[in-house]
């Protein structure tokens, strides 16, 4: 695993982005994954901002989601198709077309998961996916013990994951959802370039699991030390843990 230590959470986003940026002056319909949660908004910010000043052009960017909350109704704000659609796709000036995700609302939960694999792969497979870390060691909402192989499929969220992420819903978590359809971390190692994005004091221990750690189910994100090419890019805090 490589290790990118920025000053920042906004030097994180420039250096992701320009990475996303250099993918698509080589291949301009690259599929992007991404990510929700805080971290990864610099990185939107920073690529919508290169966009915008004809650094790159992304028109024939695509873009994939990792993970979706089960059961929000159609349109919530805080699914995470909207927060994709709301945060990359629409300022970037893509249409929904170029837009895949999971389907959080399907009644076949499994069906969909598994069509979301599929979809996934006749796409071609994704050319870089951005990811956050949980505080836990999760990645997209694998948690801790989740198989190292595993597709996507539906997982049930962590006590610890729904309190980190009642600031999304009014600060109530019993708004939070239960469960959620997640890339798998099998999935998430298809990818060709894999980018994992930590700011803050809070994801240190995580950070240090994960690179110097040992490859373990118990911190998710350690299976990046099986991908060939993967990148941890962390500002000082997150950076404080490791040797
Ligand atoms: C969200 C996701 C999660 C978050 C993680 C960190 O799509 O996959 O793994 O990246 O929970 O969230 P933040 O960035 O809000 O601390």
């Amino acid at each position: 695993v490589e290790v990118v230590i920025v000053p920042d959470a906004a030097a994180g986003g420039e250096i992701i982005a320009e990475a996303m940026a250099d993918l698509l002056r080589r291949k301009p319909g690259a599929l992007l994954g991404v990510a929700t949660g805080s971290t990864p908004l610099p990185v939107y910010r920073a690529l919508t901002a290169k966009a915008a000043a004809g650094d790159v052009d992304v028109s024939r960017a695509r873009i994939c989601q990792l993970d979706e909350y089960v059961g929000l109704p159609a349109g919530h704000p805080e699914s995470y198709r909207s927060v994709v659609l709301r945060e990359v796709v629409e300022p970037l000036g893509l249409d929904e077309a170029s837009f895949m995700g999971p389907d959080g609302s399907a009644e076949d939960v499994p069906a969909a998961c598994a069509r979301y694999d599929r979809e996934l792969a006749e796409a071609g497979g994704v050319d870089l996916q951005l990811l956050g870390i949980g505080t836990d060691g999760h990645i997209g909402f694998n948690e801790p013990c989740s198989s190292l192989a595993s597709r996507t499929r539906i997982k049930t969220l962590t006590r610890q994951t729904r309190a980190d992420n009642a600031r999304f819903f009014d600060g109530d978590i019993d708004q939070v959802p239960h469960h959620v359809i997640t890339q798998g971390i099998g999935t998430i190692l298809e990818a060709r370039h894999l980018v994992l994005l930590a700011t803050g004091e809070a994801k240190a221990e995580a950070v240090a699991q994960t690179v110097e750690g040992p490859l373990t189910a118990m911190v998710p994100a350690s299976a990046l030390q099986m991908h060939p090419h993967a990148t941890v890019v962390v500002d000082e805090a997150a950076a404080s843990r490791l040797k």
